[in-house]
């Protein structure tokens, strides 16, 4: 069940997802912190922040509907308090980071360099770009690649650098081409999407932010999509898949997509042991399948298609002989 994520080694495919389990410790009642991949923290910004407004959650079909806003105690508590908490109890951790602003995204990176106990950063680029007209970063490849790149320079040379992309875009791949140009090690591949929720007895929308970000099993397909358009066009570049996985047969669609890992974010709210019985229950298909190693299972669906359609060609041509 080991897997990588470039240079990030990990006994176990399946993390937490950002802003689904704070920094964690909330979730150490409920399941071995320690074993499962690492805990993803939540995105963390330069300066505290107390969120948009309430209502912040509405229910959806199969998923939900948050506006959080990135609330948060500002990097300097982080530092003190969470990432301290992780390290001390032998966690790995992935830093999540997020700006209104490429110097932010610099600031950040810097504060972070020299902090022990950090597995990887990974980058949350949907965030509106204060200097761009509130652009959202991951909609553009310019503004996405500019962010990943002072990242990558302003961390640590071994550090491991993820973009997390966002699915409200019309090409994921020109995105995912300008952020690996840009220095990314690898991608976290999907944040929510941009949706909305009218209320029919008030009649206006329910979220006080009026739009939130899509979650749960209604956005997998998207997710799955997500990951396989890019392992297609970069098959060498390390995935970490999330979308609504709630079960070890949907971590294994995305691995059969082409995730090396995967993270378990909205499923955590009605399952806190989620990511650790996910992990078992995906054990349990790839033993089923006589799959010995998961790496083996890293973008399988692709081979299986690629023997699919020649078989049809195959057949196809045959026929044609005969007839
Ligand atoms: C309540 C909530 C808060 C989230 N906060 C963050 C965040 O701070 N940073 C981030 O990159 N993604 C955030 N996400 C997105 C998740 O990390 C994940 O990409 C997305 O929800 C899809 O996975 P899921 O369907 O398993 O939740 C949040 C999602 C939810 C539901």
């Amino acid at each position: 069940m080991s897997t990588t994520l470039g240079r990030i080694e990990l006994p176990d495919p399946v993390l937490t997802a950002s802003g689904c389990a704070a920094a964690g410790r909330e979730l150490a009642p409920f399941l071995d912190l320690t074993a499962i991949g690492a805990v993803v923290t939540k995105s963390i910004m330069l300066n505290a922040r107390s969120g948009r407004p309430t209502p912040r959650m509405a229910e959806t079909p199969s998923g939900m509907l948050n506006s959080i806003g990135l609330q948060g105690p500002g990097v300097e508590e982080f530092v003190a308090k969470d990432l301290r908490w992780l390290r001390e109890h032998g966690i790995r951790t992935v830093v999540s980071i997020a700006g209104g602003s490429v110097a932010e995204y610099q600031k950040l990176a810097q504060r972070l360099r020299h902090e022990p106990g950090i597995s990887a950063i990974e980058v949350n680029i949907s965030c509106p770009n204060v200097e761009s007209r509130g652009q959202v970063f991951a909609c553009d490849p310019f503004s996405a690649g500019s962010v990943v790149q002072v990242v990558r320079r302003h961390s640590a040379p071994d550090m491991p650098v993820l973009a997390k992309l966002s699915p409200d875009v019309t090409d994921i791949v020109a995105i995912a081409k300008s952020v690996l140009e840009a220095g990314a090690d690898g991608l976290s591949l999907i944040n929510t999407l941009l949706g909305m929720v009218i209320d029919p007895d008030t009649m206006r929308p329910m979220l006080g932010g009026m739009t939130g970000g899509l979650s749960g099993p209604a956005i997998r397909p998207v997710a799955v999509r997500a990951v396989w358009q890019v392992h297609a066009a970069y098959p060498r570049v390390p995935i970490l898949g999330m979308g609504g996985i709630r079960t070890g047969q949907d971590a294994f669609e995305f691995l059969l997509a082409g995730a090396s890992a995967v993270s378990v974010g909205t499923a955590v709210f009605n399952d806190p042991s989620a990511p650790a019985r996910i992990s078992a229950e995906l054990g349990e298909i790839l033993t089923a399948r006589g799959i010995n190693r998961l790496s083996d299972a890293v973008g399988l669906g692709h081979t299986m298609q690629a023997r699919h359609v020649a078989a049809q060609e195959a057949r196809r041509a045959a026929q044609e002989e005969k007839s």
